[in-house]
């Protein structure tokens, strides 16, 4: 990489952190999707004394349960300010695990170091994929575990994105959309030969935290990051704070059934070859 490019790469991955640290993240993880990192760990079958890495751990929904299983765990995420967060959580469930600042464009592990690697809804925010996978592979070792649970491009999370996208500034050149990480066959290609047994399962989270669509849009809007990014690039335009509003309601209403929300990911688990 260019020294340039190097420069652009550490402004890019500081907003990315200063937007994961805005809001209130840890409500969305522990009020909103709280079942999605005990699946995670279910589905990569983590056990007592296994050395598990989670890539973008946030404020550790699913490292603190796989630590609870007795597992030696590394949270690690752009933003220390939740790993903060996580850190309190783990002390209050009685948890022992290590918090660490990492990019997961670059970790700061050796080759073949974790029994497990996993990310749930987190590596999918890295902007390029292919180095986020390489990386992911990298400290996984050879028959060991590699575990994604991400967003799809057609389930709630992934058309939020999409709504939002004609309101959001412009990507930065070569950044690439979350929600393709919840697309099979770009995470088989992004992982190449170097993994066998792929399993890959799309899954609906039920989201029972809301009343009504108005009440899901505005506590995004206080608490989620991107989409408090989005909103601050629109907040001189009424007019289109009102269209994204409109937008965004809508969508969640197609989204709920009855008194709850359903939320699809991909779940996709490999063994490293
Ligand atoms: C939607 S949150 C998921 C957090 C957590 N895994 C959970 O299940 O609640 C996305 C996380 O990815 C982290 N993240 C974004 N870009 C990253 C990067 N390049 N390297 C490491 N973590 C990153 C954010 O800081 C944030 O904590």
């Amino acid at each position: 990489m260019s020294s340039e490019d190097a420069e652009a790469d550490r402004a890019l991955k500081a907003k990315h952190k200063a937007l994961w640290s805005s809001g209130d993240y840890p409500a969305v993880a522990s009020e909103v999707i709280p079942a999605t990192g005990p699946r995670l760990v279910e589905a990569c079958n983590i056990k007592a004394g296994q050395r598990v890495l989670d890539v973008g751990a946030g404020s550790g929904n699913a490292a603190i349960p796989a630590a609870l299983t007795g597992a030696d765990v590394v949270a690690s995420d752009l933003a220390p300010a939740l790993l903060e967060v996580g850190r309190r959580h783990a002390e209050d469930q009685g948890a022992t695990l290590e918090w660490q600042e990492a990019d997961a464009e670059a970790l700061p592990y050796g080759d073949a170091e974790f029994d497990v690697v996993m990310s749930c809804v987190g590596v999918m925010f890295a902007p390029h994929h292919q180095a986020a996978a390489d990386e992911l592979v990298r400290v996984c070792r050879a028959g060991g575990t590699i575990g994604l649970l991400s967003w799809t491009p057609e389930g709630f999370i992934g058309q939020m994105f999409a709504t939002m996208k004609p309101y959001a500034p412009p990507p930065p050149p070569g950044a690439q959309p979350p929600p393709l990480w919840g697309d099979e066959e770009h995470v088989r290609s992004l992982l190449g030969d170097r993994v066998t047994g792929v399993e890959a399962r799309k899954e609906m989270l039920t989201v029972d935290r809301f009343d009504s669509p108005e009440e899901m849009r505005d506590f995004f809007k206080r608490t989620y990051g991107p989409t408090i990014a989005v909103y601050k690039n629109i907040a001189e335009e009424p007019d289109k704070v009102a269209g994204l509003d409109n937008e965004l309601a809508e969508l969640a209403a197609g989204h709920f059934d009855g008194g709850a929300m359903s939320w699809e990911y991909l779940l996709l688990t490999a063994t490293r070859s």
